[in-house]
């Protein structure tokens, strides 16, 4: 079996293209290196270019005619810049992706898993989300993942295609054997900031304490990337069996079942390093929310898969990607 994956360069991509290697699945990454390490190619077929550049896409599909799958993981993906830059991102997530889903159509490739995001539902009030809870994306970037899902209907329905949509939650971690992870590894979400917070010797802030969760502090699913990665390859060699189980495209949440709160991510990552944390608690920042965690009754069905790891090995990895990254090794 032979996958092709854009953004195959990028965090996830390339995690997703090493559990593809290593369960016996051939895979061909595109990427324009955007905010891709070409490093995270070598040994791999990688063609560095752009989705919706024809001629360059040609050439790919004439080199690999076996292809069976996409996993289509290329886009711009920072919600800040979405805000400032919509036009850009309707164009590099949505008017791209349908320039590549045209050629993949003309090529006959049919099988497409997109790489969809949690952001896109409605329900952030702290409690669990199943694919069928209200969408209401609260960002351009968010707008595009959604985009591109009714597009992905659209086009299944119309017998063009079968598609899945993974919904991911809060990716974090690296690849456990650090082959590849975060090329900013001091992302926007939690983690990273507590991260940051550590490196420059001040206190975490904890921004928000009156959400109605546990504990009063914010909520996320956070997700292992080598979990999510294998649930890619689940359904890579499940896809016929699930697009004839169902609806020829199916949506598919990506998470751990278990919300994680912000005050239990720093006592996790002080289990981790061993080391306290300061923290200091301030209140809510325009456009927080309570947050989510996946109902994955759905993966579970359709993909037979779960996810394994715990917060803990998540921080655990994410630090070691971290130390690793910045010493260059
Ligand atoms: N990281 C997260 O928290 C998260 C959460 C939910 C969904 N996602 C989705 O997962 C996917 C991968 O995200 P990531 O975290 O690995 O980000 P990333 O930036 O590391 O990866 C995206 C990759 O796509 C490439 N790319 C972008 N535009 C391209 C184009 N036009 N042609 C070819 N390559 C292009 C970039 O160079 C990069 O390597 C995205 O679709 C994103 O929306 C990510």
């Amino acid at each position: 079996m032979k996958v092709l994956i854009t953004g195959g360069a990028g965090y996830i991509g390339s995690t997703v293209a090493t559990a593809c290697l290593e369960a016996g699945i051939e895979t061909v990454l595109v990427d324009d290196l955007s905010t891709g390490l070409e490093a995270f190619g070598d040994g791999r077929s990688l063609y560095v270019g752009d989705i919706a550049d024809v001629p360059f896409l040609d050439r790919v599909l004439a080199d690999h005619p076996d292809i069976d799958a996409v996993v289509h993981c290329a886009a711009r993906i920072v919600v800040s810049e979405s805000v400032s830059d919509p036009l850009g991102y309707y164009d590099s997530n949505v008017g791209k992706t349908v320039v590549l889903l045209r050629r993949l159509r003309t090529a006959g490739i049919d099988r497409v898993v997109f790489s969809s995001s949690a952001a896109i539902y409605a329900g952030e009030d702290g409690g669990g989300v199943d694919e069928r809870s209200a969408l209401a994306p609260s960002s351009p970037y968010a707008a595009t993942k959604a985009m591109v899902e009714h597009i992905l209907g659209d086009a299944a329905a119309a017998g063009d295609f079968r598609a899945i949509a993974l919904r991911y939650f809060n990716p974090i971690g690296a690849d456990p054997r650090l082959r590849t992870g975060l090329q900013n590894p001091t992302p926007s979400h939690a983690l990273g900031k507590i991260m940051q917070a550590r490196t420059e010797g001040v206190p975490f802030s904890i921004t928000g304490t009156d959400w109605p969760t546990r504990d009063g502090s914010g909520l996320r699913d956070y997700i292992h990337v080598w979990d999510l990665a294998l649930a890619h390859v689940a359904a890579v060699q499940r896809f016929d069996t699930i697009a004839s189980t169902g609806a020829p495209y199916q949506a598919i949440n990506l998470g751990t079942g278990d919300g994680v709160t912000v005050r239990e991510l720093v006592a996790a990552f002080e289990r981790v390093t061993g080391e306290p944390l300061p923290v200091v608690e301030a209140p809510r920042r325009p456009g927080d929310q309570a947050g989510a965690f996946a109902i994955v009754e759905r993966a579970a069905e359709l993909l037979e898969w779960r996810a394994s790891r715990s917060i803990d090995d998540g921080v655990r990895d994410s630090l070691a990607w971290a130390e690793k990254f910045r010493s260059g090794r």
